[in-house]
């Protein structure tokens, strides 16, 4: 099969394609022929290894120290199963699934295997392309603004980095659990993120967050611009900041009512963003459809640090 390979951290040049082994179903996993699969914030991190402050250490050990341990990146996939393992009863041929692959990475290609138990089912409503660019930011936000700050009808959210895979996501999921939404972006997405569902729009190139008036019930930060002070001072009393993105020191420091760390993957979750999508609560934000062998331009998209929403690529 093909698949964008990566032997050695650096810049998008780094990223090949090349043709490799096709993988197997093992007993409990299922071979999914992908039609469609996110290059992501997390993906460009990797392949550049260019990690949050303090966290280099860790992650090399986990992606590997001098090159990739995984050389096929892409976790954010939908697609069609073509193989189930022996012990799979729930998923069959045919069926059409979506899913994240977590540390092992490898849906930059044109098959995957992946547990059975990781999968959601992609209903017919949602096209691959917005089931893949979907599932990345989507349980992210999903993870910090309901499980960890219970955002619900009355309250007010800041989202800064309005206008990414995770703050396209967390401006949608806050209006829709009845908050009031404002979104921090620059003057070319503010018209996006309005429509999107933020009731105001801060242009970071015109106003320094630092400077408003302004004190909310959830801040989250999908930038890392923010201390957990500058956070701090922009919440009510009771308010929580949500770090996205957090060095190790302010990970380490992050309890009560700041909340830092990985957000999970968990099918539920999966399953509650495609009901969403699906009837239309949630519009998954697409920059741009690659095909598999541009997919180093895609890349190059994502390290712009500019990309609105998701880069999806079609294997
Ligand atoms: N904790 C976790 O589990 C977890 C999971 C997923 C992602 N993350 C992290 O969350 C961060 C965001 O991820 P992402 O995939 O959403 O990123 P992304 O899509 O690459 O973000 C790009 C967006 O950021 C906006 N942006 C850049 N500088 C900004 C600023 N100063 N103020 C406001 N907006 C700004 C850009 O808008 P403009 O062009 O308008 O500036 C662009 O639309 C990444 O650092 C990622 O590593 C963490």
């Amino acid at each position: 099969m093909r698949a964008a390979v990566v032997d050695r951290y650096g810049t998008p040049d780094v990223v090949r394609i090349s043709e490799v082994a096709r993988p197997a179903a093992r007993a409990d996993e299922v071979l999914v022929r992908v039609k469609a699969v996110a290059v992501t914030s997390a993906d460009s991190r990797i392949r550049g290894a260019r990690f949050p402050t303090g966290f280099s250490l860790f992650a090399r050990l986990a992606f590997g120290v001098l090159r990739p341990r995984r050389t096929i990146l892409g976790s954010s996939f939908s697609g069609e199963v073509v193989a189930v393992g022996t012990r799979v009863r729930d998923v069959a041929p045919g069926d059409e699934v979506c899913g994240m692959t977590g540390l092992k990475l490898g849906a930059h290609a044109e098959y995957v295997a992946v547990p059975a138990k990781k999968l959601a089912r992609k209903p017919s409503a949602v096209p691959h392309e917005d089931a893949a660019g979907l599932l990345f930011g989507g349980s992210t936000a999903l993870f910090f603004l309901r499980d960890k700050a219970s955002v619900g009808p009355g309250m007010s959210v800041l989202v800064n980095g309005a206008s990414g895979a995770v703050g396209t996501t967390a401006v949608q999921l806050a209006k829709h659990f009845g908050a009031t939404v404002t979104g921090v972006t620059s003057t070319a997405n503010a018209g996006l993120v309005a429509d999107l569902g933020a009731a105001r729009v801060i242009d970071y190139t015109r106003t320094d967050l630092a400077g408003i008036a302004d004190r909310f019930d959830v801040v989250l930060d999908a930038v890392g611009n923010l201390s957990i002070a500058a956070g701090r001072r922009l919440l009510n009393p009771q308010g929580v900041l949500l770090l996205a993105v957090a060095g190790l020191g302010d990970t380490v420091r992050a309890r009560g009512d700041v909340v830092a760390g990985p957000a999970p993957e968990r099918v539920e979750g999966f399953e509650f963003l495609l009901r969403l999508a699906a009837v239309g609560a949630i519009t998954v934000v697409i920059d741009q459809v690659y095909p598999l062998q541009d997919i180093a331009e895609a890349h190059r998209r994502v390290d712009s640090g500019r990309k609105v929403g998701n880069i999806v690529v079609r294997p």
